[in-house]
């Protein structure tokens, strides 16, 4: 089986669309990854997966890239939390915001870190996603390593985590504002009318097309004034044709008009 034919049995079989990655990076690691498990092809590896659910949780494990930490891009969160935010907070009493690709949650915890210093005692609803389960049950815990509190303040530091030797457990009060499940972003329906949407450092390992099919849905999913905040490395360069306005680099707004259409 070769690398093309291997791409279309996953599709069919486990709805996972690998032909909206980038090709060559894909090629890359699944190459590495049947070095590392002794496998001599793609068919191969499609039996091994196809008969044993572990070994299909490993390799999607392996193929998703869950690196993360809280407050990433420092700056960009501090425009978040002293602009976005306080902006959105003026329309509206209770936000509903998406962290799509959420990978360990400490993207979709940062942002409920803020928003309970800035409307304490107020629920907003929070959803993050990612593709891998796996992740997702890791974020659920609320556990992390130093590495991924590397930018969490220390005042935030000693109020919403305690540390159990070298790890740093998030309190079950910002634990319970995220809602978390698993989504596809390439193939399954997006919700609507959010105010804040995050999807960042996900589109990057995308292809062109993929991009820019994800960037149109992002922004209907988005309510009008709705705000997209995307990756430090990411960029949409259509945003007009899509109803956006660009702010700042990161940052997107759904123009009004769009949304009354
Ligand atoms: C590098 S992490 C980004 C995490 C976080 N957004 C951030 O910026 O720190 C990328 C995440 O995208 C997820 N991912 C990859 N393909 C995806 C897809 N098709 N739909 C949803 N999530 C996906 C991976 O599982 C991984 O957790």
């Amino acid at each position: 089986m070769d690398f093309a034919r291997f791409k279309e049995e996953v599709a069919r079989g486990f709805r996972l669309d690998l032909s909206s990655y980038k090709e060559n990076q894909l090629k890359r690691r699944l190459d590495a990854y049947l070095l590392r498990l002794g496998l001599r092809d793609y068919g191969a590896l499609w039996q091994r997966i196809t008969e044993d659910r572990r070994a299909y949780e490993d390799f999607l494990d392996y193929l998703t890239i869950n690196v993360s930490e809280f407050f990433r891009d420092p700056e960009k969160f501090r425009e978040l939390e002293t602009i976005y935010l306080p902006e959105l907070l003026k329309e509206k009493q209770q936000l509903k915001i998406w962290s799509a690709a959420c990978a360990n949650g400490a993207e979709p915890y940062s942002v409920a870190i803020i928003l309970d210093e800035l409307t304490p005692g107020r629920a907003h609803r929070i959803e993050a996603t990612d593709i891998d389960p796996y992740i997702l049950d890791k974020a659920r815990e609320g556990r992390y390593p130093p590495e991924a509190v590397r930018h969490v303040e220390p005042r935030r530091l000693a109020r919403y985590f305690t540390r159990e030797g070298g790890t740093y457990v998030l309190s079950e009060g910002v634990r319970r504002r995220v809602l978390f499940r698993r989504h596809d972003l390439l193939v399954d329906p997006f919700g609507q009318g959010y105010d804040l949407i995050l999807c960042r450092n996900v589109s990057i390992y995308f292809t062109r097309e993929a991009q820019d099919r994800l960037n149109a849905r992002l922004a209907q999913a988005l309510a009008p004034r709705g705000i997209l905040f995307i990756g430090a490395t990411e960029m949409i360069f259509n945003y007009q044709q899509l109803g956006l306005e660009r702010l700042r680099p990161c940052f997107y707004r759904k123009t009004a008009r769009e949304g009354v259409r």
